[in-house]
């Protein structure tokens, strides 16, 4: 297949190209685009056969899952079951890096929502995901557009290195701005919900919005065997790189002095902080922003893990994320690169 790639810088001038991603995705082919979280692989959300190619570009197994994306956070009515938990949810945070979990209806394909009875709605922020969607006229299906096992994409080239040939069109729109997959909730009643997956919108904030807000134990641990995963994502091994990972913690100058002394002995790739530069040696090495800037972190952490993994190294160091704020979403995805390897030092 022979994959078009499109600059998007402005939707509304560049019409025309939305116009025929858009027509792309009624006819039955696959779009990758960019969101505020990531880039989607998008198709027909009502089309079975859409979403059958959706698993087959990325390698996906068929019984994880894809979100469905809304143009406006009233749509969700139409694909599920709405309530006023959802719509408290949407008041605060939509459009925006949420997806919510509500009871299907009819009209979305079993193949879509990976067998289940529930499906995962979300409306995001970014202007072209929003004028494509719009366009289009059907909800657009997308997980992110990575290969299934890679870390998902946060700028088009790692799309095209992933998806290239695999896609009808991929639609170029710049780097992602939170670098992070959206935060994920399941209602559970009035007033209860449980957090799937952390993201964009933190506990905190969600607490502000709903009484009740549960942690699935999956975003902090690894399931023990046979435990049955609330979302079907969390079974998979994900965004783990080909050289192995260890987080570490401990106090920051120990960590520091620790990572300068294995810089003498190992081939190590580090994931280190801006403040940490003087103290180390420049091979392998990989900024991800201040200590205390998570939001830097969050947006490059994905780049970075792809650049370390491409490297001669044996190891890759990295730090281990606070749990707190957006730090619990860079911690659920750093301890699944790391396959749960965490050194104290
Ligand atoms: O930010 C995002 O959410 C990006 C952009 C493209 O919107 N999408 C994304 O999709 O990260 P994906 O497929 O990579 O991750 C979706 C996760 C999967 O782990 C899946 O298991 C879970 O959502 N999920 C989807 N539908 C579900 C459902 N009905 N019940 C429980 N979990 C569900
Ligand atoms: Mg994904």
């Amino acid at each position: 297949m022979n994959t078009q790639v499109i600059q998007i810088s402005d939707p509304i001038l560049q019409k025309s190209d939305l116009s025929r991603a858009a027509e792309i995705i009624r006819a039955g082919g696959l779009v990758a685009f960019p969101t505020e979280t990531v880039y989607g692989l998008g198709g027909d959300g009502t089309d079975d056969s859409a979403a059958k190619k959706i698993y087959a570009a990325k390698g996906r197994p068929s019984d994880n899952p894809l979100i469905i994306h809304v143009a406006a956070p009233e749509d969700a009515d139409r694909y599920a079951v709405v309530n006023a938990t959802y719509r408290r949810l949407a008041k605060a945070f939509m459009p925006g890096p949420l997806t919510v979990i509500l009871q299907k209806r009819e009209i979305v394909p079993k193949s879509v929502t990976g067998g289940l009875d529930t499906v995962a709605v979300r409306c995001p922020s970014h202007p072209v995901a929003h004028a494509l969607i719009a366009l289009a006229g059907v909800p657009i299906a997308a997980p992110s557009a990575n290969l299934s096992g890679k870390p998902s994409p946060t700028c088009a080239a790692h799309v095209i290195a992933d998806l290239s040939g695999r896609v009808d069109m991929i639609l170029d729109g710049g780097d992602c701005e939170i670098g992070l997959e959206s935060t994920i909730v399941k209602v559970d009643g009035e007033d209860e919900i449980t957090l799937l997956r952390p993201g964009g919108i933190t506990y905190d904030a969600l607490c502000m919005v709903v009484s009740k807000v549960n942690i699935a134990p999956a975003v902090t641990h690894a399931l023990a065997q046979n435990e049955h995963p609330l979302s079907p994502g969390m079974k998979y091994r994900h965004y783990a790189p080909n050289i192995p990972v260890v987080l570490l913690s401990g106090e920051s100058k120990k960590v520091t002095a620790f990572l300068a002394n294995e810089q003498k002995t190992k081939k190590c790739a580090l994931l280190c902080y801006e403040e940490e530069l003087p103290f180390l040696r420049a091979d392998r090495l990989f900024p991800v922003g201040k200590r205390d800037d998570l939001a830097a972190q969050a947006q490059t952490l994905f780049r970075l893990l792809r650049e370390a993994d491409r490297t001669d190294a044996e190891i890759i160091y990295a730090h281990l994320p606070p749990e707190t704020g957006l730090g619990l979403a860079l911690y659920n995805r750093m301890i699944r690169a790391a396959a749960h390897t965490i050194k104290e030092v």
